[in-house]
């Protein structure tokens, strides 16, 4: 395993439809181990692969608050589909490691059902609320070249992104 460089905003990258998993093999679980690996380091709670430069349908996420001494709960998602979405709305106050110390308010559909590949490349269904409905549609969006700030006005995007350009320039002094 190995952690891996974190791309961000506004990177072109970034924008980059990723691509369906052909088979779930040692190559893209090992994929997998580094994305974990990388997200549990940064840390945060959900990675695409499209942040470590890679455009392939993958996330994982790992939404347990992690005390000492208690197990990881990752969770794995290739070739992630929503199947049905709620019409009610909720709203979070998102955050992403390619936006790094920047937050915004999204609403999505509260509810979701998806369909994905697990770890193993077994197909699964999963009924997602709260956090998990959240995470995975911000994980998915990732996977459409799609940022949480695209979500925001143009006028509060666009300034998040001046302050991540002069943040880099200074952490480049
Ligand atoms: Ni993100």
């Amino acid at each position: 395993m190995a952690i891996r460089p974190i791309i961000t905003a506004p990177d072109p990258s970034l924008k980059r439809v990723s691509e369906s998993v052909d088979q779930v093999d040692d190559d893209l679980r090992a994929l997998m181990d580094d994305m974990l690996e990388t997200m549990y380091d940064a840390p945060g709670i959900g990675l695409a692969a499209i942040q470590i430069g890679v455009p392939k349908r993958v996330i994982v996420m790992d939404l347990s608050l992690r005390e000492e001494g208690e197990p990881p709960e990752p969770r794995y998602f290739v070739n992630p589909e929503i199947l049905w979405a709620s019409e009610e709305l909720a709203t979070y106050n998102e955050g992403c490691l390619s936006v790094p110390e920047e937050f915004g308010e999204i609403d999505r559909p509260a509810a979701v059902k998806a369909r994905f590949l697990d770890y193993d490349g077994k197909q699964q269904e999963i009924d997602a609320d709260g956090l998990l409905a959240t995470c995975l549609q911000h994980e998915m969006d990732h996977l459409e070249g799609v940022l949480f700030i695209d979500h925001l006005s143009r006028i509060k995007r666009d300034m998040i992104v001046r302050r991540l350009v002069k943040a880099r320039k200074a952490a480049a002094e």
